[in-house]
Protein backbone atom coordinates (compact mmCIF):
# COMPACT_ATOMS: atom_id res chain seq x y z
CA UNK A 1 0.00 0.00 0.00
CA UNK A 2 1.52 3.37 -1.03
CA UNK A 3 1.48 5.95 1.87
CA UNK A 4 1.91 9.77 1.52
CA UNK A 5 3.25 11.82 4.51
CA UNK A 6 2.30 15.68 4.44
CA UNK A 7 3.24 18.14 6.83
CA UNK A 8 1.98 21.63 6.12
CA UNK A 9 2.75 24.22 9.19
CA UNK A 10 2.04 27.70 9.41
CA UNK A 11 2.24 30.99 12.01
CA UNK A 12 -1.29 31.92 12.38
CA UNK A 13 -0.66 33.97 15.44
CA UNK A 14 0.68 33.52 18.79
CA UNK A 15 0.11 34.90 22.31
CA UNK A 16 2.76 37.18 23.73
CA UNK A 17 4.74 37.88 20.83
CA UNK A 18 5.94 34.89 18.21
CA UNK A 19 5.85 32.61 21.33
CA UNK A 20 3.16 30.01 21.15
CA UNK A 21 -0.30 29.60 19.98
CA UNK A 22 -3.15 29.66 22.19
CA UNK A 23 -4.06 26.37 23.39
CA UNK A 24 -7.85 27.61 21.90
CA UNK A 25 -6.20 28.39 18.93
CA UNK A 26 -4.41 24.53 18.28
CA UNK A 27 -7.81 23.13 19.78
CA UNK A 28 -9.68 24.83 16.40
CA UNK A 29 -7.32 23.62 13.52
CA UNK A 30 -7.18 20.15 15.25
CA UNK A 31 -11.35 20.18 15.42
CA UNK A 32 -11.03 21.81 11.87
CA UNK A 33 -9.14 19.07 9.96
CA UNK A 34 -10.81 16.22 12.01
CA UNK A 35 -14.49 17.64 11.03
CA UNK A 36 -12.77 18.05 7.41
CA UNK A 37 -10.79 15.32 6.78
CA UNK A 38 -13.13 12.38 6.73
CA UNK A 39 -12.56 9.68 3.78
CA UNK A 40 -9.47 11.73 2.81
CA UNK A 41 -6.72 10.94 5.17
CA UNK A 42 -5.76 8.09 7.66
CA UNK A 43 -4.37 9.80 10.35
CA UNK A 44 -3.24 12.72 10.99
CA UNK A 45 -1.51 15.04 13.95
CA UNK A 46 -2.14 18.59 15.18
CA UNK A 47 1.14 20.28 17.40
CA UNK A 48 2.94 23.25 17.31
CA UNK A 49 7.13 24.55 17.75
CA UNK A 50 7.32 28.12 18.89
CA UNK A 51 4.56 30.23 17.18
CA UNK A 52 3.92 27.76 14.34
CA UNK A 53 1.36 24.79 14.52
CA UNK A 54 2.16 22.08 11.94
CA UNK A 55 -0.69 19.18 10.29
CA UNK A 56 0.73 15.59 10.09
CA UNK A 57 -1.37 13.46 7.65
CA UNK A 58 -1.50 10.16 6.17
CA UNK A 59 -3.67 9.73 3.33
CA UNK A 60 -3.46 7.91 -0.20
CA UNK A 61 -3.81 10.81 -2.75
CA UNK A 62 0.45 11.25 -3.18
CA UNK A 63 2.17 14.48 -3.05
CA UNK A 64 1.15 17.72 -4.00
CA UNK A 65 -2.14 16.79 -3.89
CA UNK A 66 -4.78 19.86 -4.35
CA UNK A 67 -6.90 18.67 -1.58
CA UNK A 68 -4.64 17.54 1.21
CA UNK A 69 -3.58 20.92 0.75
CA UNK A 70 -6.63 22.88 0.94
CA UNK A 71 -7.62 20.89 3.89
CA UNK A 72 -4.67 22.57 5.32
CA UNK A 73 -5.47 26.02 4.42
CA UNK A 74 -8.91 26.37 5.21
CA UNK A 75 -8.06 24.82 8.83
CA UNK A 76 -5.08 27.54 9.20
CA UNK A 77 -7.45 30.38 7.67
CA UNK A 78 -10.37 29.03 10.11
CA UNK A 79 -7.62 29.24 13.05
CA UNK A 80 -6.96 32.96 11.87
CA UNK A 81 -10.30 34.07 12.11
CA UNK A 82 -10.13 32.72 15.78
CA UNK A 83 -6.48 34.35 16.37
CA UNK A 84 -8.07 37.87 14.96
CA UNK A 85 -11.20 36.83 17.57
CA UNK A 86 -8.63 36.25 20.56
CA UNK A 87 -6.44 39.05 19.47
CA UNK A 88 -3.26 36.54 19.21
CA UNK A 89 -0.14 38.50 17.90
CA UNK A 90 0.49 37.84 13.98
CA UNK A 91 -2.87 36.46 13.31
CA UNK A 92 -2.57 35.06 9.97
CA UNK A 93 0.96 35.90 9.05
CA UNK A 94 2.54 33.12 7.04
CA UNK A 95 -0.77 33.54 4.62
CA UNK A 96 0.62 35.71 2.12
CA UNK A 97 -1.52 35.21 -0.81
CA UNK A 98 -5.68 36.19 -0.39
CA UNK A 99 -6.87 32.59 -2.37
CA UNK A 100 -6.06 29.46 -2.22
CA UNK A 101 -4.52 28.22 -5.94
CA UNK A 102 -4.14 24.62 -6.05
CA UNK A 103 -1.21 24.33 -3.92
CA UNK A 104 0.24 26.08 -0.53
CA UNK A 105 3.65 26.01 -1.79
CA UNK A 106 4.63 29.71 -2.56
CA UNK A 107 1.58 30.95 -0.73
CA UNK A 108 3.19 31.25 3.06
CA UNK A 109 2.84 27.64 4.73
CA UNK A 110 6.08 25.23 4.79
CA UNK A 111 5.24 21.71 3.46
CA UNK A 112 7.55 18.52 3.26
CA UNK A 113 5.86 15.78 1.59
CA UNK A 114 6.61 12.18 0.54
CA UNK A 115 4.76 8.47 -0.90
CA UNK A 116 6.14 5.36 -0.51
CA UNK A 117 5.62 1.71 -0.22
CA UNK A 118 5.07 1.22 3.26
CA UNK A 119 7.50 -1.24 4.44
CA UNK A 120 5.94 -4.01 7.26
CA UNK A 121 6.96 -1.80 9.85
CA UNK A 122 7.73 2.12 8.96
CA UNK A 123 9.87 4.27 11.43
CA UNK A 124 9.76 7.69 10.94
CA UNK A 125 11.06 11.39 12.32
CA UNK A 126 8.91 14.57 11.88
CA UNK A 127 11.37 17.54 12.86
CA UNK A 128 9.69 20.79 12.86
CA UNK A 129 11.76 24.16 13.60
CA UNK A 130 11.12 27.81 14.43
CA UNK A 131 13.19 30.86 14.02
CA UNK A 132 15.89 29.76 11.22
CA UNK A 133 15.52 28.69 7.95
CA UNK A 134 15.35 25.80 5.94
CA UNK A 135 19.19 25.51 5.40
CA UNK A 136 18.98 24.47 8.83
CA UNK A 137 18.46 20.79 8.02
CA UNK A 138 21.68 20.87 5.46
CA UNK A 139 24.21 20.15 8.18
CA UNK A 140 22.49 17.29 10.64
CA UNK A 141 21.16 15.61 6.93
CA UNK A 142 24.73 15.67 5.34
CA UNK A 143 26.33 14.06 8.66
CA UNK A 144 23.70 11.49 9.13
CA UNK A 145 23.61 10.45 5.29
CA UNK A 146 26.93 10.75 4.43
CA UNK A 147 29.61 10.63 7.29
CA UNK A 148 30.40 7.70 9.31
CA UNK A 149 31.10 10.14 12.42
CA UNK A 150 28.04 10.30 12.54
CA UNK A 151 26.59 7.33 10.95
CA UNK A 152 27.77 4.22 11.61
CA UNK A 153 25.55 2.56 9.37
CA UNK A 154 27.44 3.97 6.75
CA UNK A 155 30.14 1.35 7.59
CA UNK A 156 28.21 -1.13 9.37
CA UNK A 157 25.20 -1.88 7.12
CA UNK A 158 25.79 -2.88 3.89
CA UNK A 159 22.09 -1.71 2.95
CA UNK A 160 22.88 1.93 4.41
CA UNK A 161 26.76 1.64 2.73
CA UNK A 162 25.51 1.76 -0.55
CA UNK A 163 24.90 5.84 -0.04
CA UNK A 164 22.51 7.86 -0.79
CA UNK A 165 21.57 10.66 -3.83
CA UNK A 166 20.95 14.46 -2.65
CA UNK A 167 19.04 16.59 -4.35
CA UNK A 168 19.59 20.17 -3.66
CA UNK A 169 17.40 23.09 -4.92
CA UNK A 170 19.16 26.75 -5.37
CA UNK A 171 16.38 28.39 -3.56
CA UNK A 172 17.52 32.52 -4.21
CA UNK A 173 16.34 30.94 -8.04
CA UNK A 174 13.01 31.91 -7.96
CA UNK A 175 11.79 31.97 -11.54
CA UNK A 176 11.14 28.37 -10.31
CA UNK A 177 12.68 25.20 -9.04
CA UNK A 178 16.54 24.94 -10.25
CA UNK A 179 17.50 21.56 -8.98
CA UNK A 180 21.18 19.03 -8.72
CA UNK A 181 21.33 15.68 -8.08
CA UNK A 182 24.63 14.49 -6.20
CA UNK A 183 25.93 11.04 -5.10
CA UNK A 184 27.25 10.55 -1.60
CA UNK A 185 29.84 9.30 -1.17
CA UNK A 186 31.26 9.80 -4.63
CA UNK A 187 30.51 13.49 -4.91
CA UNK A 188 30.87 14.58 -1.27
CA UNK A 189 32.99 17.48 -2.07
CA UNK A 190 30.76 19.22 -4.52
CA UNK A 191 27.45 18.25 -1.69
CA UNK A 192 29.35 20.00 0.75
CA UNK A 193 30.49 23.19 -1.38
CA UNK A 194 26.61 23.75 -2.09
CA UNK A 195 25.43 23.12 1.51
CA UNK A 196 27.71 25.26 3.18
CA UNK A 197 26.04 27.51 2.26
CA UNK A 198 22.80 27.80 3.81
CA UNK A 199 20.96 30.79 2.47
CA UNK A 200 21.05 29.66 -0.71
CA UNK A 201 21.16 25.99 -1.31
CA UNK A 202 19.04 23.64 0.41
CA UNK A 203 18.55 20.38 0.62
CA UNK A 204 15.32 19.12 -0.67
CA UNK A 205 14.98 15.18 -0.59
CA UNK A 206 17.36 12.14 -0.14
CA UNK A 207 17.19 8.79 -1.89
CA UNK A 208 18.55 5.48 -0.97
CA UNK A 209 20.78 4.69 -3.79
CA UNK A 210 20.35 0.75 -3.11
CA UNK A 211 16.37 0.91 -3.62
CA UNK A 212 15.50 4.27 -4.85
CA UNK A 213 13.50 4.90 -2.45
CA UNK A 214 12.79 8.20 -0.33
CA UNK A 215 14.65 8.73 2.58
CA UNK A 216 13.83 12.26 3.55
CA UNK A 217 12.27 15.30 2.78
CA UNK A 218 12.28 19.08 3.45
CA UNK A 219 10.26 22.23 2.88
CA UNK A 220 12.53 24.35 0.88
CA UNK A 221 10.12 27.94 0.12
CA UNK A 222 11.40 30.93 1.80
CA UNK A 223 9.15 33.55 2.76
CA UNK A 224 11.91 36.13 1.57
CA UNK A 225 11.72 35.18 -1.43
CA UNK A 226 7.57 34.58 -2.18
CA UNK A 227 6.62 37.84 -0.34
CA UNK A 228 9.83 40.37 -1.09
CA UNK A 229 10.10 41.65 2.21
CA UNK A 230 10.09 40.47 5.97
CA UNK A 231 7.42 38.16 6.55
CA UNK A 232 9.01 36.05 9.54
CA UNK A 233 11.81 33.17 9.06
CA UNK A 234 10.77 30.39 6.87
CA UNK A 235 10.27 27.98 10.37
CA UNK A 236 11.33 24.51 8.07
CA UNK A 237 9.64 21.23 8.45
CA UNK A 238 11.31 18.00 7.27
CA UNK A 239 10.43 13.89 7.56
CA UNK A 240 13.17 11.43 7.41
CA UNK A 241 12.72 7.47 7.09
CA UNK A 242 14.64 5.51 9.10
CA UNK A 243 15.91 2.33 10.31
CA UNK A 244 16.62 -1.22 7.78
CA UNK A 245 18.39 0.45 4.80
CA UNK A 246 17.61 4.03 6.11
CA UNK A 247 20.01 5.43 8.92
CA UNK A 248 19.16 4.74 12.33
CA UNK A 249 16.82 6.76 14.43
CA UNK A 250 20.00 8.23 17.43
CA UNK A 251 21.91 8.39 13.44
CA UNK A 252 20.05 10.62 12.03
CA UNK A 253 19.52 12.53 15.67
CA UNK A 254 23.06 12.81 16.40
CA UNK A 255 24.29 15.94 14.04
CA UNK A 256 21.65 17.56 16.61
CA UNK A 257 24.27 17.68 19.47
CA UNK A 258 26.08 19.91 17.64
CA UNK A 259 23.91 22.95 18.17
CA UNK A 260 25.08 24.37 15.09
CA UNK A 261 25.08 27.98 14.34
CA UNK A 262 22.29 28.78 11.99
CA UNK A 263 20.61 31.89 10.66
CA UNK A 264 17.38 33.76 12.36
CA UNK A 265 17.22 34.58 15.85
CA UNK A 266 15.73 37.93 16.64
CA UNK A 267 13.81 39.26 13.92
CA UNK A 268 15.17 36.59 11.59
CA UNK A 269 18.57 38.53 11.52
CA UNK A 270 20.59 36.99 13.52
CA UNK A 271 23.02 33.69 13.81
CA UNK A 272 22.07 31.63 17.33
CA UNK A 273 22.69 27.96 17.82
CA UNK A 274 19.63 25.39 16.77
CA UNK A 275 18.58 24.30 20.12
CA UNK A 276 16.87 20.73 20.11
CA UNK A 277 13.69 20.80 22.30
CA UNK A 278 10.99 18.90 23.98
CA UNK A 279 7.41 18.79 21.27
CA UNK A 280 5.41 21.73 21.76
CA UNK A 281 8.50 23.91 23.31
CA UNK A 282 7.56 27.85 23.31
CA UNK A 283 10.35 30.87 21.81
CA UNK A 284 12.08 33.02 24.67
CA UNK A 285 15.61 33.88 24.79
CA UNK A 286 16.01 37.07 22.06
CA UNK A 287 13.00 35.32 20.63
CA UNK A 288 15.14 32.06 20.52
CA UNK A 289 17.71 30.65 20.26
CA UNK A 290 16.51 28.90 17.32
CA UNK A 291 14.70 25.74 18.09
CA UNK A 292 13.73 22.42 16.61
CA UNK A 293 11.28 19.63 17.83
CA UNK A 294 11.50 15.83 16.95
CA UNK A 295 8.19 13.89 16.99
CA UNK A 296 9.59 9.80 16.08
CA UNK A 297 6.38 7.35 14.97
CA UNK A 298 5.68 4.67 12.75
CA UNK A 299 2.69 4.92 10.14
CA UNK A 300 1.03 1.39 9.34
CA UNK A 301 -1.28 0.61 7.56
CA UNK A 302 -1.74 4.18 6.82
CA UNK A 303 -2.50 5.08 10.99
CA UNK A 304 0.07 6.68 13.29
CA UNK A 305 1.33 5.23 16.28
CA UNK A 306 1.18 7.53 19.63
CA UNK A 307 4.35 9.95 19.21
CA UNK A 308 7.78 9.50 21.04
CA UNK A 309 8.96 12.78 21.93
CA UNK A 310 12.62 12.16 20.81
CA UNK A 311 14.46 15.31 22.39
CA UNK A 312 12.61 14.44 25.36
CA UNK A 313 15.96 12.55 26.98
CA UNK A 314 18.26 13.46 30.10
CA UNK A 315 21.32 13.37 27.29
CA UNK A 316 19.41 16.55 25.58
CA UNK A 317 18.81 18.55 28.72
CA UNK A 318 22.96 18.23 28.76
CA UNK A 319 23.29 19.65 24.93
CA UNK A 320 20.10 22.14 25.80
CA UNK A 321 22.92 23.44 28.49
CA UNK A 322 25.52 23.90 25.93
CA UNK A 323 22.74 25.53 23.35
CA UNK A 324 21.97 27.75 25.90
CA UNK A 325 25.92 28.79 26.58
CA UNK A 326 26.40 29.21 22.94
CA UNK A 327 23.34 31.18 22.41
CA UNK A 328 24.45 33.48 25.25
CA UNK A 329 28.07 33.77 23.77
CA UNK A 330 27.27 35.12 20.28
CA UNK A 331 24.80 37.34 21.60
CA UNK A 332 27.36 39.16 23.71
CA UNK A 333 28.54 40.24 20.42
CA UNK A 334 25.23 41.80 19.82
CA UNK A 335 24.99 43.46 15.96
CA UNK A 336 28.70 43.01 15.49
CA UNK A 337 30.06 40.65 13.07
CA UNK A 338 29.23 37.22 12.20
CA UNK A 339 26.29 37.60 15.32
CA UNK A 340 24.41 39.56 12.98
CA UNK A 341 23.41 38.18 8.92
CA UNK A 342 24.91 39.89 5.96
CA UNK A 343 23.10 43.01 4.48
CA UNK A 344 21.33 40.30 1.83
CA UNK A 345 19.95 38.63 4.31
CA UNK A 346 18.77 40.74 6.48
CA UNK A 347 14.99 40.25 6.99
CA UNK A 348 13.65 44.43 8.36
CA UNK A 349 14.07 46.83 5.81
CA UNK A 350 15.72 49.62 8.69
CA UNK A 351 18.79 49.16 8.18
CA UNK A 352 19.09 49.48 4.64
CA UNK A 353 16.70 52.32 5.01
CA UNK A 354 19.66 54.04 7.33
CA UNK A 355 22.14 53.08 5.03
CA UNK A 356 20.05 55.08 1.94
CA UNK A 357 20.18 57.94 4.27
CA UNK A 358 23.49 57.60 5.36
CA UNK A 359 25.19 56.69 1.48
CA UNK A 360 24.40 60.90 0.85
CA UNK A 361 26.52 61.75 3.57
CA UNK A 362 29.30 59.90 2.74
CA UNK A 363 32.13 62.63 1.15
CA UNK A 364 35.21 61.92 -0.70
CA UNK A 365 38.36 63.21 1.12
CA UNK A 366 40.49 65.53 -1.03
C1 LIG B 1 11.27 35.97 14.04
C2 LIG B 1 10.15 36.52 14.78
C3 LIG B 1 10.42 37.58 15.78
C4 LIG B 1 9.94 38.93 15.30
C5 LIG B 1 10.14 40.02 16.40
C6 LIG B 1 9.54 41.35 16.01
O1 LIG B 1 10.82 34.99 13.17
O2 LIG B 1 9.04 36.11 14.58
O3 LIG B 1 11.77 37.63 16.16
O4 LIG B 1 10.64 39.29 14.15
O5 LIG B 1 9.51 39.62 17.58
O6 LIG B 1 8.25 41.15 15.59
P1 LIG B 1 7.31 42.29 14.98
O7 LIG B 1 8.04 42.91 13.81
O8 LIG B 1 6.08 41.54 14.60
O9 LIG B 1 7.08 43.26 16.09
MG1 LIG C 1 6.00 34.35 13.96
MG1 LIG D 1 7.64 30.76 13.55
Amino acid sequence: MKTTLSVIKADIGSIGGHIKPSQKLLDRVTSYVKENSKNLVNDFIVNHTGDDIAILCAHQLGVGNETIHKLAWDAFLDGTALAKEQGLYGAGQDLLKDSFSGNVKGMGPAVAEMEFEERPNEPFLFFAADKTDPGAYNLPLYLSFTDPMYCAGLMLSPKVGEGFKFHIMDVAHTEGDRMIELDAPEQLYDIATLLRDNERFVVESIHSRGSGDIAASVSTSRLHNIAGKYTGKDDPVCLVRVQGSFPATGEVLSPYSIGHFVAGFMRGSHIGPLMPVKNNAPVSYFDGPPLVSCHALCVHDGKFTEVADAFDHPFWDYIRDKVSRKSVDIREQGFSGAAMLPYSELEYGGIVERMKKLDKHFKIRE
